[in-house]
Formats: structure tokens, C-alpha cells, sequence
């Protein structure tokens, strides 16, 4: 498992998110909590960069450009149009520094429950 360097924690707001450039970008997330978590920085509806320009509520992101909605704790997706989950990484803070521990899983196809739940959840959203 690879180990990347993200950023020191000072450098990302609670509320935010941040690209991690590198061979596989990163998208890195703050919650309004504190906590912490990294995915495959592109939307897996078509690739729009998720840690440069997306919005956090709770633990979920929200794809800007058509919408999609994640679930942070496990990748999946939450509504159309995005039907694959995100590949998550680890997210280790040591002292100031926050690290990213890259997973090698691949996504394993379409979330089938996207396709029965998601007009419900995307209308409370
Ligand atoms: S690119 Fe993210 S929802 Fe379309």
C-alpha cells in the first residue's frame, strides 16, 4: 500500500476539500466535524475533480456538475446520475502532518442499489 503526503492540517478548513495531485489525484475532505477522508479525486459519472470543486454535507460529497452524491464513509453511490461507487483511501493524521494510505481496490461496477433508492434520495437532498 502506498503512502502519500497530503497536506499539513492547518492547510484544509473543516467544511472543504483539497486535490492531492499525483500520479492517482486524491480528493481529500474535511468534514464540518473534523473528520477525515480521501477518494479517487474524479466523480465516477464523468470524471469532474471532486477535490478541487464539490460541496461536503455531513458525510456525504456532492458532485457539482450534475449532482451525484457520495457516501464518504464507504464510496457508494447515493443518487443518479452516478451508478459506481468512489474507490476510497485511508486517511492517516500524524501531528500536524495528514497522510493517504492508497487503496489498490478497483470499483467492482455499478452499485445496484443506487437504482431503487435513488429518486428518493436525491429528492431529499
Ligand atoms: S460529473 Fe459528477 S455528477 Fe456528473
Amino acid at each position: 500500500m502506498e503512502r502519500i503526503f497530503a497536506c499539513r492540517v492547518d492547510e484544509l478548513e473543516p467544511g472543504t476539500t483539497m486535490t492531492v495531485e499525483g500520479p492517482t489525484p486524491v480528493a481529500l475532505y474535511r468534514t464540518e466535524d473534523g473528520d477525515w477522508f480521501a477518494s479517487d479525486d474524479s466523480c465516477t459519472h464523468e470524471q469532474f475533480s471532486l477535490g478541487s470543486e464539490s460541496d461536503l454535507e455531513d458525510e456525504e460529497v456532492v458532485c457539482p456538475l450534475h449532482m451525484a452524491r457520495f457516501d464518504l464513509r464507504t464510496g457508494k453511490a447515493l443518487c443518479f446520475p452516478a451508478t459506481i461507487a468512489l474507490r476510497m483511501h485511508s486517511v492517516v493524521v500524524e501531528g500536524d502532518e495528514v497522510h493517504i494510505e492508497l487503496s489498490e481496490t478497483v470499483a467492482d461496477g455499478p452499485d445496484v442499489q443506487v437504482a431503487s433508492s435513488a429518486a428518493a434520495d436525491c429528492a431529499v437532498a
